[in-house]
Protein backbone atom coordinates (compact mmCIF):
# COMPACT_ATOMS: atom_id res chain seq x y z
CA UNK A 1 0.00 0.00 0.00
CA UNK A 2 1.60 3.49 -0.51
CA UNK A 3 2.46 5.72 2.18
CA UNK A 4 -0.24 8.11 0.75
CA UNK A 5 -3.22 5.56 0.89
CA UNK A 6 -2.32 4.80 4.28
CA UNK A 7 -1.98 8.49 4.98
CA UNK A 8 -5.64 8.36 4.07
CA UNK A 9 -7.28 5.78 5.63
CA UNK A 10 -5.46 6.62 9.23
CA UNK A 11 -7.12 9.90 8.48
CA UNK A 12 -10.45 8.50 7.44
CA UNK A 13 -10.35 5.98 10.70
CA UNK A 14 -9.87 9.01 13.00
CA UNK A 15 -12.86 11.06 11.49
CA UNK A 16 -15.14 8.19 11.55
CA UNK A 17 -14.31 7.55 15.16
CA UNK A 18 -15.09 10.98 16.30
CA UNK A 19 -18.17 10.64 13.94
CA UNK A 20 -17.44 13.51 11.33
CA UNK A 21 -17.26 11.47 7.87
CA UNK A 22 -16.38 13.66 5.98
CA UNK A 23 -13.85 15.97 8.04
CA UNK A 24 -10.95 14.18 6.66
CA UNK A 25 -10.87 14.74 3.14
CA UNK A 26 -9.98 18.92 4.03
CA UNK A 27 -7.38 17.73 6.20
CA UNK A 28 -5.71 15.83 3.72
CA UNK A 29 -6.12 18.36 1.15
CA UNK A 30 -4.47 20.83 3.53
CA UNK A 31 -1.54 18.70 5.05
CA UNK A 32 -0.60 17.36 1.09
CA UNK A 33 0.10 21.77 1.09
CA UNK A 34 0.41 21.36 -2.26
CA UNK A 35 2.41 17.81 -3.12
CA UNK A 36 -0.16 15.70 -5.26
CA UNK A 37 2.04 12.93 -4.84
CA UNK A 38 0.41 13.04 -1.24
CA UNK A 39 -3.47 12.43 -2.30
CA UNK A 40 -3.56 8.91 -3.18
CA UNK A 41 -6.72 9.02 -5.92
CA UNK A 42 -4.59 11.89 -8.00
CA UNK A 43 -4.12 11.00 -10.94
CA UNK A 44 -3.89 14.20 -12.97
CA UNK A 45 -5.53 13.02 -15.78
CA UNK A 46 -9.07 12.28 -16.42
CA UNK A 47 -10.60 8.59 -14.59
CA UNK A 48 -10.47 5.92 -17.73
CA UNK A 49 -13.97 4.52 -17.15
CA UNK A 50 -14.99 8.08 -18.07
CA UNK A 51 -13.37 8.44 -20.84
CA UNK A 52 -14.07 4.81 -22.59
CA UNK A 53 -18.03 5.73 -21.38
CA UNK A 54 -18.12 9.35 -22.86
CA UNK A 55 -15.91 7.84 -26.61
CA UNK A 56 -18.32 4.78 -26.76
CA UNK A 57 -21.08 6.57 -26.49
CA UNK A 58 -20.32 9.39 -28.57
CA UNK A 59 -21.38 12.35 -26.11
CA UNK A 60 -21.24 16.14 -27.00
CA UNK A 61 -21.65 18.29 -24.08
CA UNK A 62 -23.39 21.05 -26.53
CA UNK A 63 -23.44 24.16 -24.11
CA UNK A 64 -25.59 21.56 -21.46
CA UNK A 65 -24.97 21.70 -18.40
CA UNK A 66 -23.07 19.53 -16.33
CA UNK A 67 -22.39 18.78 -12.09
CA UNK A 68 -19.09 17.12 -10.87
CA UNK A 69 -19.48 15.31 -7.45
CA UNK A 70 -16.55 15.76 -5.81
CA UNK A 71 -14.39 17.05 -8.16
CA UNK A 72 -10.85 16.40 -6.09
CA UNK A 73 -8.89 18.15 -8.38
CA UNK A 74 -10.82 18.49 -10.92
CA UNK A 75 -9.32 16.61 -14.25
CA UNK A 76 -12.80 14.85 -14.60
CA UNK A 77 -14.43 18.56 -14.42
CA UNK A 78 -12.01 19.26 -16.43
CA UNK A 79 -12.63 16.75 -19.24
CA UNK A 80 -16.58 17.66 -19.15
CA UNK A 81 -15.69 21.29 -20.52
CA UNK A 82 -13.31 20.30 -23.00
CA UNK A 83 -16.53 18.25 -24.79
CA UNK A 84 -18.63 21.11 -24.31
CA UNK A 85 -20.53 20.57 -21.01
CA UNK A 86 -21.21 23.97 -18.90
CA UNK A 87 -19.40 22.62 -16.31
CA UNK A 88 -20.38 22.94 -11.90
CA UNK A 89 -18.32 21.14 -10.10
CA UNK A 90 -17.82 20.94 -6.07
CA UNK A 91 -16.01 19.43 -3.22
CA UNK A 92 -16.38 19.39 0.31
CA UNK A 93 -12.89 20.39 0.65
CA UNK A 94 -12.27 24.00 0.26
CA UNK A 95 -8.46 23.42 -0.24
CA UNK A 96 -9.25 21.45 -3.03
CA UNK A 97 -11.23 23.80 -4.72
CA UNK A 98 -8.90 26.36 -4.39
CA UNK A 99 -6.24 23.86 -6.17
CA UNK A 100 -8.49 23.42 -9.56
CA UNK A 101 -8.40 27.31 -9.25
CA UNK A 102 -4.51 26.99 -9.32
CA UNK A 103 -3.64 24.14 -11.86
CA UNK A 104 -6.62 25.45 -14.43
CA UNK A 105 -6.48 29.73 -14.41
CA UNK A 106 -8.28 30.16 -17.03
CA UNK A 107 -10.90 27.24 -17.03
CA UNK A 108 -14.80 27.34 -17.59
CA UNK A 109 -15.78 25.33 -14.74
CA UNK A 110 -17.37 26.60 -12.00
CA UNK A 111 -15.86 25.08 -9.10
CA UNK A 112 -17.44 25.25 -5.81
CA UNK A 113 -17.40 24.58 -1.99
CA UNK A 114 -20.65 21.94 -1.32
CA UNK A 115 -21.13 19.41 1.04
CA UNK A 116 -23.07 16.53 -1.23
CA UNK A 117 -25.04 15.52 2.42
CA UNK A 118 -26.51 19.32 2.99
CA UNK A 119 -28.39 19.96 -0.21
CA UNK A 120 -28.67 22.68 -2.29
CA UNK A 121 -31.94 23.70 -3.31
CA UNK A 122 -30.85 25.57 -6.06
CA UNK A 123 -29.33 22.75 -7.81
CA UNK A 124 -32.36 20.48 -7.72
CA UNK A 125 -33.31 19.14 -11.17
CA UNK A 126 -30.75 21.64 -12.68
CA UNK A 127 -28.01 18.98 -14.41
CA UNK A 128 -28.54 17.41 -17.84
CA UNK A 129 -25.26 15.42 -17.51
CA UNK A 130 -24.42 14.43 -13.55
CA UNK A 131 -20.76 12.39 -13.16
CA UNK A 132 -21.01 10.65 -10.09
CA UNK A 133 -17.03 9.24 -9.55
CA UNK A 134 -15.49 7.76 -6.72
CA UNK A 135 -17.15 9.89 -4.23
CA UNK A 136 -19.89 7.35 -3.15
CA UNK A 137 -17.08 4.65 -2.24
CA UNK A 138 -14.88 6.98 0.51
CA UNK A 139 -18.25 6.92 2.50
CA UNK A 140 -19.33 4.49 4.68
CA UNK A 141 -22.66 2.31 4.00
CA UNK A 142 -25.05 4.63 5.93
CA UNK A 143 -23.59 7.81 4.96
CA UNK A 144 -23.80 6.73 0.98
CA UNK A 145 -26.99 5.32 1.52
CA UNK A 146 -28.19 9.15 2.65
CA UNK A 147 -25.86 10.63 0.23
CA UNK A 148 -27.70 8.84 -2.77
CA UNK A 149 -30.93 10.52 -3.24
CA UNK A 150 -29.14 13.51 -2.85
CA UNK A 151 -27.42 13.02 -6.38
CA UNK A 152 -30.24 11.92 -8.11
CA UNK A 153 -32.03 14.95 -7.30
CA UNK A 154 -29.43 17.00 -9.17
CA UNK A 155 -30.39 15.44 -12.50
CA UNK A 156 -33.05 17.17 -14.59
CA UNK A 157 -35.49 15.72 -16.45
CA UNK A 158 -34.48 14.06 -19.28
CA UNK A 159 -31.18 14.47 -18.21
CA UNK A 160 -28.23 11.59 -17.05
CA UNK A 161 -26.47 10.42 -14.60
CA UNK A 162 -23.33 8.35 -14.68
CA UNK A 163 -21.90 6.77 -11.78
CA UNK A 164 -18.28 4.87 -11.77
CA UNK A 165 -17.89 3.10 -8.03
CA UNK A 166 -15.60 0.25 -6.90
CA UNK A 167 -18.59 -3.05 -6.43
CA UNK A 168 -18.27 -6.04 -4.69
CA UNK A 169 -20.98 -9.12 -4.35
CA UNK A 170 -22.99 -9.22 -0.71
CA UNK A 171 -20.54 -12.24 -0.07
CA UNK A 172 -17.56 -10.36 0.09
CA UNK A 173 -16.21 -8.50 3.10
CA UNK A 174 -16.67 -4.76 2.95
CA UNK A 175 -12.89 -3.86 2.98
CA UNK A 176 -11.13 -1.11 3.85
CA UNK A 177 -11.35 3.06 2.38
CA UNK A 178 -12.21 3.03 -0.85
CA UNK A 179 -15.11 0.91 0.60
CA UNK A 180 -16.24 -1.45 -3.01
CA UNK A 181 -19.94 -0.73 -3.44
CA UNK A 182 -22.85 -3.65 -3.32
CA UNK A 183 -24.95 -3.22 -6.41
CA UNK A 184 -28.20 -3.30 -3.93
CA UNK A 185 -26.95 -0.34 -2.80
CA UNK A 186 -27.48 1.70 -5.95
CA UNK A 187 -31.24 1.19 -6.24
CA UNK A 188 -31.23 3.71 -4.48
CA UNK A 189 -30.87 5.68 -7.65
CA UNK A 190 -34.00 4.18 -8.98
CA UNK A 191 -35.92 4.43 -6.13
CA UNK A 192 -35.25 8.10 -6.13
CA UNK A 193 -36.98 8.08 -9.48
CA UNK A 194 -34.38 7.49 -11.84
CA UNK A 195 -34.23 4.67 -14.65
CA UNK A 196 -31.41 2.32 -15.00
CA UNK A 197 -30.11 2.23 -18.50
CA UNK A 198 -27.22 0.10 -18.58
CA UNK A 199 -25.68 -1.50 -15.33
CA UNK A 200 -21.89 -2.42 -16.59
CA UNK A 201 -19.60 -4.53 -14.17
CA UNK A 202 -16.60 -5.29 -15.19
CA UNK A 203 -12.59 -5.02 -14.30
CA UNK A 204 -10.57 -2.02 -15.27
CA UNK A 205 -7.31 -2.23 -16.68
CA UNK A 206 -5.19 -1.23 -13.35
CA UNK A 207 -2.34 -3.17 -12.15
CA UNK A 208 -3.82 -4.98 -9.90
CA UNK A 209 -7.07 -4.83 -11.89
CA UNK A 210 -9.95 -3.18 -9.45
CA UNK A 211 -13.93 -4.71 -10.12
CA UNK A 212 -16.05 -1.53 -11.20
CA UNK A 213 -19.54 -0.64 -11.58
CA UNK A 214 -20.38 1.75 -13.93
CA UNK A 215 -24.26 2.53 -14.13
CA UNK A 216 -25.93 5.27 -16.62
CA UNK A 217 -28.95 6.46 -15.38
CA UNK A 218 -31.93 9.00 -16.48
CA UNK A 219 -34.42 10.89 -15.14
CA UNK A 220 -37.47 10.04 -17.38
C1 LIG B 1 -11.77 9.57 -3.87
S1 LIG B 1 -11.86 11.27 -4.14
C2 LIG B 1 -12.18 11.30 -5.90
C3 LIG B 1 -11.93 12.63 -6.51
C4 LIG B 1 -12.21 12.68 -8.01
N1 LIG B 1 -13.58 12.35 -8.31
C5 LIG B 1 -11.26 11.73 -8.70
O1 LIG B 1 -11.73 10.71 -9.21
O2 LIG B 1 -10.05 12.03 -8.73
C6 LIG B 1 -13.42 11.72 -3.46
C7 LIG B 1 -13.62 13.22 -3.41
O3 LIG B 1 -14.92 13.46 -2.89
C8 LIG B 1 -14.86 14.54 -2.00
N2 LIG B 1 -15.98 14.38 -1.06
C9 LIG B 1 -16.13 13.45 -0.10
N3 LIG B 1 -17.29 13.62 0.56
C10 LIG B 1 -17.89 14.69 0.00
C11 LIG B 1 -19.10 15.36 0.26
N4 LIG B 1 -19.92 14.98 1.25
N5 LIG B 1 -19.42 16.42 -0.51
C12 LIG B 1 -18.59 16.83 -1.51
N6 LIG B 1 -17.42 16.23 -1.79
C13 LIG B 1 -17.07 15.17 -1.04
C14 LIG B 1 -13.50 14.42 -1.35
O4 LIG B 1 -13.05 15.64 -0.80
C15 LIG B 1 -12.65 13.95 -2.54
O5 LIG B 1 -12.10 15.03 -3.25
Amino acid sequence: MSEARRKAGDLARESLANNDPTGWFEKLYAQADGDTGAISWADLAPNPNLLAWLDREKVVGDGRRALKIGCGLGDDAEELARRGFLVTAFDVSPTAIDWCRERFPTTTVRYVVHDLLAPRSEWECEFDFVLESYTLQVLPAEVRAAAIPHVARFVAPGGDLLVIARGRETTDPPGAMPWPLLRAELAGFTKAGLEELSFEDFLDAETPPVRRFRVHYRRP
